[in-house]
């Protein structure tokens, strides 16, 4: 927030300049032609970044930066608002780079961004197909009416295996939890496939507007996957802040709030507003890494009837 990226513009507070509605972040008139100019010459792409790195503010690495972003003042009003005042836009484009999970991949069939999601998630702590540590997680089941735990096992291979399979898992997503794998290969059936399970994601749950900001999603992110540890009994990703842990309502692995089927059906339900292609895409690298075997055990990739070709 220090540095002055773009000659003499600040994009911290010019951004709330060029939004005209809810202006969360204090306006300086003083910057304001600077960003006019910027803002007309961007009117006819994605969304971008205005500096060429995350913003260090937020609190997890390149979790949320929206105070850098072109369309950044849009981040703390309702998705479902902003979208529907830029019809046939995807969410992505619009929001493109606000945080690492949340990049326009351009266009892409499912199959080919799952693939490549599998492949650029992984990291270089990568064991193998149940060579990682085997994770046992207790998932509290808070959408019916009464709350039913159950127990659910996998292999962590990878660091975010420990959120990523029980994400799948919860929304009912893995190979051998119902999904059609065949329906994948074509993008606009499973697209159609995702917007049901959103509609039903919704009506289960009842997300608000106020619920559905992006930043907020932005900035909850590693708190979810704190909670995962929790489920898991694990101790909470060692570079995590205390502002998030404090979130997650962390004290130890054995004095915290395991994450529930209502937080990962909302992590997901953001995508949905954000445009079903991109829930789709999802549910394609959910559905493409993982299933739910015997003994109610989560396998990966060579050990699921459908094992996607990385090469
Ligand atoms: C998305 O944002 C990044 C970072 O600013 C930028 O480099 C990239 O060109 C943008 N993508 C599109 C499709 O505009
Ligand atoms: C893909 O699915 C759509 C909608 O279900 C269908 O209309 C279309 O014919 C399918 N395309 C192919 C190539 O099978």
């Amino acid at each position: 927030m220090t540095g002055i990226a773009l000659g003499v513009c600040m994009p911290r507070f010019a951004l709330a300049v060029v939004s005209t509605a809810s202006a969360s972040l204090s306006p300086d008139a003083n910057y304001l032609p600077c960003m006019l100019q910027l803002d007309v010459s961007m009117t006819d792409r994605c969304g971008r970044l205005l500096e060429e790195r995350c913003d260090p503010s937020a609190n997890f690495p390149c979790s949320n930066n929206c105070p850098i972003h072109t369309h950044g003042a849009d981040c703390y009003r309702p998705i479902p608002e902003v979208m529907a005042e830029h019809p046939g836009v995807d969410g992505y484009c619009y929001f493109n780079a606000t945080a690492f999970w949340l990049v326009y991949p351009g266009q892409m069939t499912m199959v080919e961004a799952a693939n490549d999601a599998i492949k650029t998630i992984r990291g270089a702590d990568y064991q193998g197909d149940s060579r990682g540590m085997p994770i046992h997680y207790r998932l509290a089941d808070d959408a019916g009416e009464a709350s039913e735990e159950i127990t659910i096992w996998s292999h962590m291979d990878s660091a975010h295996y420990l959120y990523d399979d029980l994400y799948g898992y919860s929304l009912g997503v893995l190979q051998g939890q119902g999904l059609d794998t065949q329906q994948m290969f074509n993008s606009t059936s499973w697209t159609a496939r995702s917007q049901e399970m959103c509609a039903h994601i919704q009506r289960t749950y009842q997300f608000s507007k106020e619920e559905l900001v992006l930043a907020d999603a932005l900035d909850g992110n590693q708190a979810l996957a704190v909670r995962t540890s929790c489920a898991a009994g694990l101790p909470a990703p060692g570079s995590t802040v205390q502002s998030v842990l404090d979130m997650a309502g962390w004290r130890s692995p054995t004095s915290c709030r395991p994450i529930s089927r209502r937080d990962f059906a909302k992590h997901h339900y953001v995508k949905c507003s954000l445009g079903f292609r991109n829930s789709a895409m999802d549910m394609a690298y959910l559905h493409s890494r993982a299933c739910l075997l015997e003994g109610n055990r989560i396998g990966h990739l060579s050990e699921c009837p459908y094992s996607p070709d990385l090469t």
